[in-house]
């Protein structure tokens, strides 16, 4: 598949969707390193800007490697970086990804990630010709689960105990949406 296409720039109505840059690095421990954002993730906050950077290296390199899809969430009224999302896991063969998000408290409840969700899965399915996504979340973090029912994913099913973070033990719920779920 042509490299480009794993870094992509997608415009929405309000957001655009593109891959972060070095200089986002701040922004983006500011939002992460809030334990309020990270509460239901399966890593702790992040601490240093070090951290950041990290992620950005890495989030870069796995779509150099066509792994993975890793965009930074930024209003278009004033370029400011609001969250990230991504599609992981690609399995080209089975065409299937994992779809994960993540606003900063203040971006919550605009609807942002119905819409950057949805421009997401639809280049997911046209563009990458993935015929399944799929999610995990915690099944105690309601906002993310109201979230993937409005984006059209199902759930499938109940994975108990599968994490550990800190000593504390979570279940995982799945959630899927087909390419043949949603024909517009
Ligand atoms: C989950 C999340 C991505 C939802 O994105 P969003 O753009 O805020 O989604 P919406 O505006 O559609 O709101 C979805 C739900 O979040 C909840 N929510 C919205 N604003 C909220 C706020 N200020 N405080 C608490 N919950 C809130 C509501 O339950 C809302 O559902 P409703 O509109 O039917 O009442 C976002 O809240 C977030 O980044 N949370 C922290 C990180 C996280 O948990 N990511 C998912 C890990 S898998």
């Amino acid at each position: 598949m042509p490299e480009g296409l794993f870094f992509p720039v997608i415009e929405t109505e309000r957001l655009t969707l593109k891959p972060l840059a070095i200089n986002d690095a701040e922004s983006l421990l500011k939002i992460f390193s809030d334990p309020e954002v990270m509460r239901y993730w399966n890593t702790p906050p992040w601490k240093t800007l070090q951290d950041s950077l990290d992620f950005i290296n890495a989030s870069n390199d796995s779509m150099q490697c066509q792994e993975s899809l890793v965009l930074g969430v930024y209003l278009q009224s004033t370029g400011e970086l609001i969250g990230k999302c991504m599609l992981f896991s690609y399995d080209a063969e089975s065409k299937r990804a994992e779809i994960g998000f993540g606003l900063g408290r203040a971006a919550w409840g605009k609807g942002y990630i119905n819409e950057a969700g949805e421009a997401l899965i639809q280049y997911g399915f046209s563009v990458l010709g993935l015929r399944r996504v799929e999610a995990e979340i915690d099944p105690d973090n309601q906002s993310s689960a109201k979230t993937l029912e409005k984006l059209g994913f199902s759930r499938e099913g109940l994975l108990r105990q599968r994490w550990e973070v800190n000593g504390i033990i979570s279940d995982s719920a799945m959630y899927g949406r087909l390419k043949s779920d949603h024909m517009n």
